[in-house]
């Protein structure tokens, strides 16, 4: 049976039994509405440590004053089932009192440079320290040995890294393949916003980044490359926020850079924004 814990105190009770019996912990930090994706970290996790939490938790710090933190869909009931039939043995879940108990505006934050002046960053103005925020919190309550995130938020998985960096996290820290639809669409707690006209459609931002593929592996110049790729999204009906062609680590390439290479799409179909991307490497 999952164990919904909902307070603090009796979160560090249970996760102390589990250090004192010599247990290895894995984290792995969801939003809740939880989809095939997530269950895939939560069966990782297993894979890497005897006992696994997950956390649901809609964090208003990282969604901006016109973002969707009101509507993100909660489905604490369902979450609770998929967990527990994908071997998880916790969910934590806090209320934002809990998380916050001296209130989010003023809560000590986390910034982390450079990496998140771009791309999501740039688009979302404090989405990040909202994420390192709320993720070196999580690190403090669970004390996991070990937390698992998603390649589907490439840049966000490069933020928690320097975190864990910078601040000496004594965690190991796994990236999970990205979990697709059958048409190629990476599953998202969003793509439930999308009408049954934009559904098909947002399958075209794999085809598009398996297109930039292409296009570097067979010698097209990187602006060609991504000039297309925006092209090919908003005939798609999209409003690009960003179609570009990066080093693995978020650098702009050099001409002779010969990989590996991230491709990385966000872009906007009606009211809803979805992010994807695509490593591969030049030959
Ligand atoms: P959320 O969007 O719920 O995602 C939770 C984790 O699931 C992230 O690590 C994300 O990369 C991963 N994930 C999402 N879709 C996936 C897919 N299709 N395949 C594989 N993994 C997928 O990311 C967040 O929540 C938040 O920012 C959080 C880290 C919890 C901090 O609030």
């Amino acid at each position: 049976m999952i164990e919904i814990i909902n307070e603090l105190d009796a979160l560090r009770a249970r996760i102390g039994e589990w250090k004192h019996a010599g247990q290895r912990i894995a984290l792995v930090p969801t939003m809740g509405n939880l989809h095939a994706g997530h269950h895939s970290l939560v069966a990782l996790a297993r894979q890497h440590a005897d006992r696994v939490v997950a956390s649901v938790f809609v964090n208003p710090t990282q969604f901006g004053p016109n973002e969707d933190f009101a509507r993100y869909p909660r489905t604490p009931d369902a979450d609770a089932a998929g967990l527990e039939a994908s071997g998880c043995d916790v969910m934590w879940l806090p209320s934002v009192d809990t998380m916050y108990p001296h209130g989010a505006e003023h809560a000590v934050g986390i910034r982390v440079p450079g990496v998140t002046d771009m791309l999501e960053g740039a688009h979302r103005p404090g989405h990040f320290d909202g994420v390192a925020t709320v993720v070196a919190r999580l690190f403090n309550q669970v004390q996991p040995d070990v937390a698992v995130f998603g390649r589907k938020d490439y840049q966000q998985f490069a933020v928690i890294r320097y975190l864990v960096r910078d601040l000496a996290f004594p965690i190991e820290l796994v990236a999970a393949p990205t979990r697709r639809e059958s048409d190629g669409l990476a599953m998202s707690s969003r793509n439930q916003y999308l009408s049954a006209v934009e559904r098909p459609a947002a399958a075209s931002i794999h085809r598009t980044l398996l297109a930039m593929r292409d296009g570097i592996q067979s010698g097209r110049p990187r602006a060609e490359v991504e000039r297309n790729a925006a092209v090919q999204l908003q005939d798609a009906g999209f409003a690009v926020d960003y179609a570009v062609v990066r080093t693995a680590e978020l650098a702009e390439p050099d001409a002779g850079d010969t990989g590996p290479f991230v491709a990385l799409v966000a872009a906007r179909l009606g009211r809803t924004r979805l992010i994807d991307n695509l490593e591969f490497d030049r030959v």
